[in-house]
């Protein structure tokens, strides 16, 4: 076994899924899964059409610890074996946060393991790392129900946003979109089903910030317009959702591959004259086919190669936390035992505040 290489335990409680994995890492870029547990809150809170802060934490409260040993047993290891503890410090809700941080900080101090404080965001950002061994800098899209965000990833630790929503985050425009609609939480891949045999021509919804020389996005106005045009229509047959539904995909694919392009020219200006062509895309959203397949054809119009990890590494998860944890712990990088959970972190702590209401990072 080589001498660098260190075994990490990563644990995600930022929304809705309890997560918890162990990662080796061999070297830069040089990561192996040896387990990733991860268990979804979904039916908790289907009942109220989103993710409630306070049931979310109780639900990490009842099963941290049994998803943690699960995740042991399935790597073949015991604490004993493990180099150091990551766990999701923020962004993301309070009372999850704390749960996680807390459990980690606990094993820590018990076993005498460095802990390290992982940034959510960033776990998205280095997962690509991990699934095929890019190694920055590359330009990432993250796309999930609370962020939405273009950053240039520079190194590890080394991020800079080019843009953010404004208001609502991508994943959350589609859930509230397929909630409006009276389609099943949570409501992504329900629009995405739909929309597949909707006309997606049918109606004419905005296209927000496309054109904007800043790759900010917003969804506001998007999921407004969807509402009027919806009242206005209702009651809605099976074809006028399926309609609603392929319209509304149509809006978001065109914004959004506006915004990438936007972002590719600010990511070659910042890295010239040796920018490698390289997206990656991350978040739940980066699931929708629709979206993957033209941001494809953006990047095959422009000379960039796509990278999108596996599912199972898109949404959330511990092996994201456990990999940007060992990345850390390489550099010598690592956290006090009363280093604070924070429900807005910033990536790019640089970077100016959006000027919207409902900005997460
Ligand atoms: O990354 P994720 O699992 O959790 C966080 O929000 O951090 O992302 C979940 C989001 C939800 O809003 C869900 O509706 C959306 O990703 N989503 C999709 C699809 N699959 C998941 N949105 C559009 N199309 C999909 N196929
Ligand atoms: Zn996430």
């Amino acid at each position: 076994m080589p001498s660098n290489r260190t075994v990490v335990l990563g644990i995600e409680t930022s929304c809705d899924e309890t997560a918890a994995a162990v990662v080796a890492r061999a070297g830069p870029s040089n990561g192996r899964i040896l387990s990733n547990v991860v268990r979804a809150q979904i039916e908790a809170h289907r009942p109220y059409g989103g993710v409630v802060p306070e049931i979310a934490a109780r639900a990490h409260v009842e099963v941290l610890d049994l998803v943690i040993a699960r995740a042991l047993e399935e790597a073949g290891s015991d604490l004993g074996d493990l180099d150091a503890i990551a766990a999701t410090a923020g962004p993301g809700l309070i009372g999850g946060l704390l749960v996680g941080l807390v459990t980690a900080k606990s094993i820590a101090l018990a076993r005498g393991l460095p802990l390290i404080a992982v940034n959510h965001l960033e776990g998205h950002a280095l997962t690509p790392g991990l699934s095929e061994g890019l190694a920055p800098p590359y330009l990432l899209l993250l796309v999930s129900g609370g962020h939405t965000q273009l950053l240039i990833v520079h190194d590890v630790g080394k991020y800079r946003r080019l843009g953010t929503t404004i208001d609502d985050a991508l994943g959350e425009a589609f859930d509230k979109t397929a909630k409006l609609l009276g389609l099943a939480y949570p409501g992504g891949p329900e629009v995405e089903r739909l929309a597949r045999r909707g006309d997606p021509d049918r109606f004419d919804l905005p296209r927000p910030m496309k054109g904007r020389k800043i790759p900010d996005f917003s969804f506001a106005g998007l999921k407004t317009a969807v509402r009027q045009r919806a009242e206005a229509i209702a009651p809605l047959t099976p074809t006028d959702v399926a309609d609603i539904s392929a319209s509304f995909e149509r809006a978001v694919v065109e914004t959004v591959c506006d915004r990438v392009g936007r972002a590719m020219v600010l990511y070659e200006q910042a890295l010239a004259p040796a920018a490698p062509r390289a997206l990656v895309v991350a978040g739940g959203v980066a699931a929708n086919k629709a979206l993957a397949g033209a941001l494809q054809t953006l990047c095959a119009e422009t000379g960039y190669r796509l990278h999108v990890p596996p599912g199972a590494l898109c949404t959330d998860n511990g092996a994201m936390i456990a990999w940007a944890g060992a990345e850390r712990l390489a550099r010598g990088w690592r956290d006090p035992l009363d280093v604070p959970a924070r429900a807005r972190w910033p990536l790019d702590p640089g970077a100016p505040p959006a000027i919207g209401a409902g900005v997460k990072a």
